[in-house]
């Protein structure tokens, strides 16, 4: 019984976000974040990415019309990024560009250098998304100094990322803090579709945005028969199926990619449409199966000892 309303209330609130969206004319929809700015709710992953092959990747997505490029410090690629669209000829206030501050940078005072330095690297004015990428360390500092860059113009919207993996820091900032974060950034694909932290967004209009969206790669996602059978029935691949799901869910979307077929095929779900059948039997492949299983106190270990690119 808990499992229906759970469901249902999604499905409500997938058709009210989707209800209030415009779309592109690359079919992209945009959501009206909880500050009232528009986010594409599609765009480019960098993880992995070196400067240079960002700098490409980058590139050919804005030709595909992808307004949307989801970088960090620590992927110690955003000159990549900020190069690529100073090169696209693409005007810079048509693309949303996010970020995310590494736990090293985060303290009153600190936090506001950093964003500063951000700026610098990615060669703008301004980050249209920032989040503060892990919750550990000063995040309630760190969070302090983006309600001020925000203030000052620096920043168009704050978001948080893994905060799932402590639910004191989601508290914290979503409920302690002046400015509620528009965005929450997890691991989010159709193995593991995060059915209770979805329901936590919900009461703040918080957006689900979903990193691995492809399972990283996952060899059995990106081969899973029941996905193939609805990839047949729609003439598309798997990996577009799985993208149109996360689409029709309501979640933002940023599968990563240098490849210039994969990136062009990856946009190319705004054509055709998953029916109420195909949208259940994809609800039906979750396991809540992560991809990613680093326990926090290994993250902290990994976080402090990571080397970032000033
Ligand atoms: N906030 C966080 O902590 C966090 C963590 C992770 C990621 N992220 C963000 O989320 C983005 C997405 O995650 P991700 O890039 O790690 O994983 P992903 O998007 O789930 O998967 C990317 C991988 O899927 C494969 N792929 C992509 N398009 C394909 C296609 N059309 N056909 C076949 N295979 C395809 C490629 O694998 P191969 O190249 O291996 O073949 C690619 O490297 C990242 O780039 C990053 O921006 C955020």
């Amino acid at each position: 019984m808990k499992k229906v309303i759970v469901a249902l209330s999604m499905l409500v609130m997938c058709l009210v976000v989707q209800a209030q969206e415009r779309t592109d004319k690359w079919g992209v929809p945009y959501v009206k974040l909880n500050n009232g700015v528009e986010m594409p709710r599609f765009g480019l992953g960098t993880y992995a990415v070196s400067n240079d092959d960002c700098k490409q990747a980058c590139l050919v997505a804005l030709k595909d019309g992808y307004r949307h490029i989801d970088t960090a410090h620590a992927y110690n690629n955003e000159n990549g990024v900020g190069a690529a669209i100073k090169e696209s000829g693409v005007p810079r206030e048509e693309i949303w560009v996010t970020s995310k501050l590494w736990p090293t940078e985060y303290g009153e005072g600190k936090t506001l250098e950093a964003i500063d330095a951000m700026l610098e690297r990615l060669g703008l004015e301004y980050i249209d998304l920032l989040y503060i990428h892990q919750p550990i360390g000063d995040y309630v500092g760190a969070w302090t100094d983006m309600e001020k860059a925000y203030g000052q113009g620096k920043i168009r919207a704050l978001g948080i990322s893994n905060c799932d993996a402590k639910e004191e820091a989601y508290k914290t900032i979503v409920e302690g803090m002046k400015i509620k974060p528009a965005v929450h950034q997890i691991e989010c694909h159709p193995y593991a579709q995060r059915l209770d932290m979805r329901k936590k967004h919900e009461p703040y209009q918080i957006v689900t945005e979903c990193w691995f969206p492809l399972g990283h790669g996952d060899k059995n996602l990106l081969s899973d028969a029941t996905i193939a059978t609805i990839a047949k029935k729609h003439n598309k691949t798997i990996v577009q199926i799985i993208l149109r799901w996360h689409i029709q869910e309501g979640f933002s979307v940023i599968p990563g990619n240098t490849n210039p077929e994969w990136i062009k095929e990856n946009i190319s779900i705004f054509d055709f449409k998953l029916d109420e059948e195909d949208m259940k039997t994809m609800r039906s492949l979750n396991q809540e199966k992560r991809f990613y299983n680093m326990s926090l106190d290994q993250l902290e270990k990994f976080v402090f000892a990571r080397q970032l690119r000033r």
